[in-house]
């Protein structure tokens, strides 16, 4: 079976080395991918979004299965445009995306679902938004902006003055042009966060192990949110009894809330979750494998990657047997480039890969990377994913960290205390 990932990042160079390992896999194509999955795969020079193009190769290339990681060309349709042609592609349609592309279709399904979130109101212009926010007596308010912000579209204000600088950048300066038409506001909520990804094919439901994000730029969550600077799994604040919960409570309605709506959802929902003093509440979804969180789920996954996913495409998740985990903990630490989350440079030679990826149980899994001569070269902020896998999360962590030590270029850095959060729940290495 030849099968094609879309995308370039870390998730990506995971879902492309973990489906390289299935025996029903011959060939792994990424389009356009980056240094590291032109080591475990094969790239193709076609943008992620260039939907034409990719349908193009994967007929040219009697492709068996597409899978689509980046929420950008899900949001726009790729997996409708997949079909039409005939080709099995995993990930949600476009109508099902949008769970992922609007906060406010996302918060009107949990709000008829009666699924645990936190309270908001929508805002279509930036006067009713700035009153409403002026009359609230609480001052820690959440601004989010409805469509996609890679990442940036949500601001956890602290401060009034915070929430109207927010809405000003959204609403009168459109920093995020359409996707800031309308935004919602809603109460903040505390907690420790968690995220619950789960396969399926619109019927049947398989949740993943636990992960854990780490979204601030800075050790001790200080500074700005990122796409994620490390992750690990699985997350011990998530006990079984919790999940069941999450289960019947958050994945199950929200599930059938899309078949309700006639937007039948496969692919991975991945639900982010705050777990309050009330229980796990949604803070959103996404539509596609989390970034970081793929790269220490996938290092842990043991069974056949590749049969999932075309199960999930088939419409067959129910004929799967149970999926087979490493028991023991995953941490990935991301390596970026001086500036990230702001502005960066990129080119820099990467020394010492090989080094790392010798240290037991690590894979280096690159993001942000390219081929220069020869040469693996920075192009992008979130340069590489060092996941390492231990017989305890302290182990898994040192491995990491031992690694991160092997590798240099300009600039580098990362947080020094990714999966810390873990430890105070003890001995972490049974799975959820
Ligand atoms: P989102 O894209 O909605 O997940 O928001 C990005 C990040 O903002 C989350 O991972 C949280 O850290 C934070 N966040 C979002 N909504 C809330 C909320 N209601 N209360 C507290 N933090 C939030
Ligand atoms: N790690 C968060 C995300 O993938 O959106």
């Amino acid at each position: 079976m030849k099968v094609l990932v879309v995308g370039q990042g870390g998730r990506e160079h995971a879902l492309v080395w973990k489906l390289s390992q299935s025996p029903s896999v011959s060939k792994v194509f990424c389009a356009p991918g980056n240094a590291g999955t032109a080591v475990d795969g094969v790239n193709v020079d076609i943008a992620a979004t260039d939907i034409d193009g990719l349908i193009k190769f994967a007929k040219a290339e009697s492709i068996d299965l597409t899978v689509v990681g980046p929420e950008a060309p899900l949001v726009v349709g790729i997996v409708d445009r997949f079909l039409e042609a005939g080709l099995r592609v995993f990930g949600p349609s476009r109508l099902a995306a949008e769970l992922e592309g609007s906060k406010v279709f996302a918060k009107e399904l949990l709000r008829q679902s009666t699924i645990p979130t936190a309270e908001a109101q929508v805002f279509n212009d930036a006067e009713a938004a700035e009153a409403y926010v002026a009359d609230r007596e609480e001052i820690s308010l959440v601004i989010k902006a409805d469509g996609l912000a890679a990442g940036k579209g949500v601001t956890v204000c602290t401060n009034k003055a915070m929430a109207f600088e927010a809405i000003r950048r959204i609403m009168r300066v459109k920093e995020f042009g359409e996707a800031g038409k309308r935004i919602i506001i809603e109460e903040k909520l505390d907690g420790e966060e968690a995220s619950i990804l789960a396969l399926t094919d619109g019927s049947t439901i398989v949740p993943l192990e636990t992960a854990q994000d780490h979204k601030a730029a800075f050790d001790d969550d200080q500074g700005p949110n990122t796409g994620g600077m490390g992750a690990y799994s699985p997350a011990p604040l998530i006990t079984p009894a919790m999940m069941d919960q999450i289960i019947g409570q958050i994945l199950v309605p929200t599930i059938h809330g899309m078949k309700k709506r006639n937007r039948p959802f496969k692919g991975v929902l991945y639900a982010g979750l705050m777990i309050t003093n009330q229980g796990p509440k949604v803070l959103e979804f996404n539509t596609r494998f989390g970034d970081p969180e793929a790269q220490p789920l996938l290092i842990r996954l043991k069974s056949d990657l590749a049969k999932l996913l075309v199960a999930i495409a088939d419409g067959k998740l129910d004929q799967v047997p149970p999926l087979e985990w490493d028991p023991r903990p995953a941490v990935c630490v991301v390596m970026a480039s001086a500036g990230y989350p702001g502005e960066y440079q990129k080119g820099a030679p990467i020394r010492g890969l090989e080094e790392a990826d010798k240290i037991p149980g690590v894979k280096v899994f690159h993001a942000g990377t390219e081929l220069k001569n020869g040469q693996a070269v920075t192009n992008g902020g979130r340069v590489l994913g060092v996941t390492a896998i231990g017989d305890n999360i302290v182990e898994a962590k040192l491995r990491a960290y031992q690694a991160v030590k092997c590798i240099r270029w300009d600039g580098a850095w990362c947080r020094h205390d990714i999966s810390d959060k873990a430890r105070k729940y003890g001995d972490s290495t049974s799975p959820a």
